[in-house]
C-alpha cells in the first residue's frame, strides 16, 4: 500500500502524513528532508545551491541516516532545498531512493506514506491513494509564524508570508516535477480545518479508495 501526500509548505501535509503512517503502521518518508539535506550540504561546502554540479555531487553523496539532523528543519535549509529541487539532474539522482522506499518499506512495514511535492505525479504515479493537502498562503504563514514563536525563535509575519510565497512560486513554476495535484488526487483544503478534521477527511478517503 502506497499513500502519496503532496502539497505546499506549511499546509499540514507532514503532520497528516505522519499520523496516517502511525495509524496504519506504515513506514513514513518526508521527502522534503532529502532535498533539504542536499541543499544544506551544498551550503556547508561553501557552494551555491543553484550550481548543478555542486548540487548533483551532494545528491549523489546523500546519507539517509542524516535526515533527522535538526539543522534541516530551518528556513535556511528550506530555501536551499527549493533551489536544488529545481535542478532536473538532482531530482533524477534522488528518485531511486524514494522509489525503493515506497516499493520495499523498511522494517517489513506493509505500506509506505511519502510526503512531498511530486509523490503522486512522479515518484509513485501508481500510488493506491493520493492526497493533495493545501491551505491559503496567509493561513500557512500564520501557522509557520506561530510554530517559530512557540519554539522561541524570532519571527516576523510579513517575512514568513513572503518567504512562503517565494518558495511556492519556485516550486510551482519550475519545469522539473512542479508542485501540482495529480489528476486522481483528492484535494484536502486545511485552511479552516484542525489536524483532527484533516485526519478524519483523509481516513474517509483512504477507506473509500481501498475498501
Ligand atoms: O516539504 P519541505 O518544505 O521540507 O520541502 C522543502 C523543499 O524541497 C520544497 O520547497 C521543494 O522545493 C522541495 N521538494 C521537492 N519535492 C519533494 C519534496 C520537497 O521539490 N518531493
Amino acid at each position: 500500500m502506497i499513500i502519496a501526500v503532496d502539497g505546499p509548505a506549511a499546509s499540514g501535509k507532514g503532520t497528516l502524513a505522519r499520523r496516517i503512517a502511525v495509524h496504519f503502521q506504515y513506514a513514513y518518508l518526508d521527502t522534503g528532508k532529502i532535498y533539504r539535506a542536499v541543499g544544506y550540504r551544498v551550503l556547508t561546502d561553501g557552494g551555491d545551491p543553484q550550481d548543478v554540479d555542486a548540487a548533483l555531487q551532494a545528491a549523489q553523496a546523500l546519507d539517509p541516516s542524516t535526515l533527522d539532523s535538526p539543522e534541516l528543519t530551518g528556513d535556511v535549509a528550506a530555501v536551499a532545498a527549493s533551489k536544488v529541487a529545481a535542478l532536473e539532474p538532482v531530482r533524477a539522482a534522488l528518485l531511486d531512493f524514494q522509489k525503493r522506499f515506497a516499493a520495499s518499506p523498511p522494517k517489513g512495514a506493509k505500506g509506505a506514506v511519502l510526503d512531498g511535492r511530486d509523490i503522486g505525479t512522479v515518484v509513485c504515479p501508481d500510488a493506491d491513494v493520493k492526497l493533495f493537502v493545501t491551505a491559503d498562503v496567509e493561513e500557512r504563514a500564520r501557522r509557520r509564524h506561530k510554530e517559530l514563536l512557540d519554539k522561541g525563535e524570532p519571527s516576523i509575519y510579513p517575512r514568513v508570508l513572503q518567504a512562503l510565497k517565494d518558495r511556492d512560486a519556485r516550486d510551482s513554476s519550475r519545469s522539473a516535477a512542479p508542485l501540482k495535484a495529480a489528476a486522481d488526487a483528492i484535494v484536502i483544503d486545511t485552511t479552516a480545518m484542525d489536524p483532527d478534521e484533516a485526519f478524519a477527511t483523509a481516513l474517509d478517503f483512504i477507506q473509500q479508495r481501498t475498501g
